[in-house]
């Protein structure tokens, strides 16, 4: 059965939501498997715009199973204010069916603090977090220290795992960042509360997927975030705290590897990154400001600037080996229009003058490679209402098919405006 994993081959924002939306017609069941409300997919259907940050975007599909896996961290009030929001704009269809994981650890208000408070104080040393507070309960949940879901529901362990929790976590806000502390009691009773109102969608969400896979069901799992932010494989330490590469799809939902048939990677024609870290193709120059303007680079979450830049198939090509992606969806061409010339980076010159083709694990070696670029020349016509590969301007062509050979895949297909049918589709996964 076709299951497929739909990962972001670069720093995230790589237009995802749309392409998750647009499979999930083909699918019965759409699972997040990772990451928090850092992530922000902004759908736009019908002309109306639709950010979720953790709910899936299947939810905007009637009859879909959506589910909430054990790898993601929940902000509690977070998941609330998207369902209600979900439910005022009726687009919370009453045979949708919303399931979140019994064993998803929680981000708490003090993880939250505390991710605010180290990067305020961390002078020279930012990371450029979200500040929801994911790397601080992805360390909980190593340090064996987590609150899972499931403790919502035992109030004598909810409190004692607080006060545990607290010891800690209040010395750190007190006495090494002057923050406040928090109260055992306070957070109790708010989560308390919290937990009689998700409790209805509350399940062993490894066992839904499982009997869905033995029913024939077909399983689409929605990465957040991208490969280079990969806690293991991504440009660290400038990274989020999970694992963002689909191998992650089966431990953060509960399922054998053999449950992934096939990954799609989502690669945006030119690249993006949020937050600090080393970006080798960044244009700080006009162009990068009209790549930003025209792509609307801001961040979902956070509404931060995204700092923009040519297409690195360095990081493509890696994101392509690292999460053993099938083929590319290729996000915003229609971006580039209209610029004369148009570069991709295909390799780095190392700091002792080497060409390397891959990334290097160093973030400090890294930082000094040099990118070396192909040139390609432009085109002006607008394409957002081409919906076949062939009728694209020859020079989007060119572009497009050198791509997918530096990539090594082949491509899905093309998106060429933010609306559902602004697109190109050479090929269904769940249907071709
Ligand atoms: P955190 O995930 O909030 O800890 O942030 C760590 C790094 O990942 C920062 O550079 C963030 O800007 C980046 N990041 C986290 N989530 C996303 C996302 O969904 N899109 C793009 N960047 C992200």
């Amino acid at each position: 059965m076709p299951n497929v994993a739909v990962v972001g081959t670069q720093w995230g924002d790589e237009g995802k939501g749309k392409i998750v939306d647009l499979y999930t017609e083909g699918a019965d069941v759409v699972a997040r498997f990772q990451g928090g409300n850092n992530a922000g997919h902004t759908l736009v259907v019908n002309g109306r715009k639709t950010v979720l940050h953790l709910i899936p975007s299947g939810i905007l599909h009637n009859n879909k199973i959506c589910i909430i896996g054990n790898g993601v961290v929940i902000d509690l009030v977070v998941l609330m204010q998207e369902i209600d929001e979900l439910q005022k704009g009726g687009l919370f269809p009453p045979h949708t069916k919303l399931f979140i994981s019994e064993k998803a650890h929680l981000i708490m208000p003090y993880h939250k603090r505390l991710d605010m408070a180290r990067e305020a104080s961390a002078s020279g040393k930012k990371i450029g977090t979200t500040g929801r507070g994911i790397g601080p309960a992805y360390e909980d949940k190593v340090a064996r220290t987590g609150i899972r879901v499931c403790d919502l529901y035992d109030e004598p362990r909810l409190q004692e795992k607080l006060r545990y929790s607290l010891l800690e976590k209040n010395f750190l806000l007190t006495g090494l960042y002057s923050a406040e502390p928090f109260s055992v009691e306070e957070i109790a009773v708010e989560y308390l509360a919290y937990a009689q109102k998700i409790k209805s969608y509350v399940a062993d969400t490894s066992l839904i997927l499982d009997t869905a896979l033995k029913a024939g069901k077909k399983i689409l799992f929605e990465g957040a975030q991208g490969s280079h932010l990969d806690i293991d494989h991504g440009t660290y330490p400038y990274v989020t705290s999970s694992n963002t590469v689909a191998g992650n799809a089966a431990c953060g939902s509960g399922l054998g590897p053999n449950a992934v048939n096939n990954v799609v990677g989502i690669c945006k024609a030119y690249t993006t990154r949020v937050g600090e870290g080393p970006f080798l193709t960044e244009l700080t120059c006009e162009i990068g400001q009209r790549i930003q303007k025209a792509g609307q680079e801001f961040g979902a979450t956070t509404g931060r600037q995204r700092r923009c830049g040519w297409l690195d198939m360095v990081l493509v090509r890696q994101a392509v080996r690292t999460s053993g992606i099938a083929a590319l969806a290729i996000t915003k061409l229609d971006v580039l229009t209209g610029l004369e010339t148009i570069k991709i980076c295909t390799g780095y010159e190392s700091v002792n003058g080497n060409y390397t083709s891959a990334v290097p694990a160093s973030i400090d070696e890294f930082a000094q490679c040099r990118p070396v670029y192909e040139e390609f020349t432009g085109w002006k016509e607008d394409i957002s209402r081409i919906r076949d590969f062939a009728d694209l301007p020859v020079n989007a062509r060119k572009y497009l098919q050198r791509l997918e050979i530096l990539a090594g895949v082949p491509l899905n297909l093309v998106s060429v405006g933010a609306g559902r049918e602004e697109t190109i589709i050479l090929k269904n996964p769940f249907r071709d």
